[in-house]
């Protein structure tokens, strides 16, 4: 059954650290991360390239296990939140299989859900409505665009009907405009399924235009800098991304991510 109280965090990470031991060395990638991630809410996980966030994504998924701390999903671990598919990921690289069209990569999931016994989610029309491909589900991946493929990708993710969604840099393969666009795409279905979402970047405009809050995690090891609320009206818009507003936060999180930034 699932757990789902509204007043207690959805994502609840405490103390999280994680070493990886390659043959001679030990690397600790995550220091003594904290956060919490309420349910409906949109974070963002922003910092610079190695600072862990990958492995931090991937440690909410129950992907990887930490080496010290706790992770709860809905009062669950994450691996349970996983076997309830509670989670949907979305990677970097829409990672589809090239010889299923869109429609049956989307339906996958579903497929080896019922072969476990599960129930059958949501239909794969009314998701490639959502997503924007209606006329393109018999289309194969080599003949989408990688926009295309990545909503086919984020179209898979959803079609279990998760709760929570972990998105790893999904747009950062994307053209600025075509990613522009997909943000704004991102922002219109989480705001009619109010999921919660875990999205990792590097860009701080998308960041701004996404978050509720972002995350900001210092260079390697990671370790949570600051957090800093988004107080910008919802539904964004582009115009939002010229206001003053947009620009202080935009030079805030700029400060945040220079080494030693913030501190003192
Ligand atoms: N399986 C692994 N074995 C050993 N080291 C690893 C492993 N996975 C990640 N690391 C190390 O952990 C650190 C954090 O990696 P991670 O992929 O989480 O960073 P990231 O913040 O996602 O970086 P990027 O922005 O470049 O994607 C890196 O130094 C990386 O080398
Ligand atoms: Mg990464």
């Amino acid at each position: 059954m699932k757990k789902c109280s509204k007043t207690s965090p959805h994502v609840r990470l405490a103390d999280v650290s994680k070493s990886f031991s390659t043959g001679t060395d030990t690397l600790v990638a995550l220091d003594d991360v904290t956060l919490d991630v309420a349910r409906g809410e949109f974070v963002c996980l922003l910092g610079p390239s190695g600072c862990g966030k990958s492995t931090l994504l991937r440690i909410i998924g129950g992907l990887l296990e930490p080496t010290f701390g706790s992770v709860t999903v809905g009062e669950q671990t994450p691996a349970e939140a996983q076997a309830e598919k509670e989670l949907g990921f979305v990677f970097q690289e829409p990672s589809l299989l090239p010889w299923r069209s869109a429609s049956d990569n989307i339906r996958l999931p579903l497929e080896v859900n019922r072969t476990n016994g599960g129930d059958s989610g949501r239909s794969v029309e009314d998701l490639l409505n959502v997503v924007g491909l209606d006329r393109f589900g018999h289309y194969y991946p080599s003949q989408l665009s990688g926009g295309m493929q990545q909503r086919v990708a984020l179209a898979r993710a959803l079609v279990s009907d998760p709760s929570l969604l972990l998105m790893d840099e999904p747009f950062g393969a994307l053209d600025e405009i075509t990613r522009a666009t997909m943000r704004y795409e991102l922002l219109r279905i989480w705001d009619e399924d109010q999921k919660t979402v875990v999205f990792v970047t590097h860009s701080i405009p998308e960041a701004i235009v996404l978050s509720d809050r972002v995350a900001v995690l210092t260079g390697r090891p990671g370790h949570v800098r600051s957090i800093v609320p988004i107080d910008l009206p919802r539904p964004r818009t582009e115009l939002m991304e010229r206001s003053r507003a947009f620009l202080n936060y935009s030079e805030q999180l700029h400060d945040l991510l220079l080494p030693g930034g913030g501190d003192g």
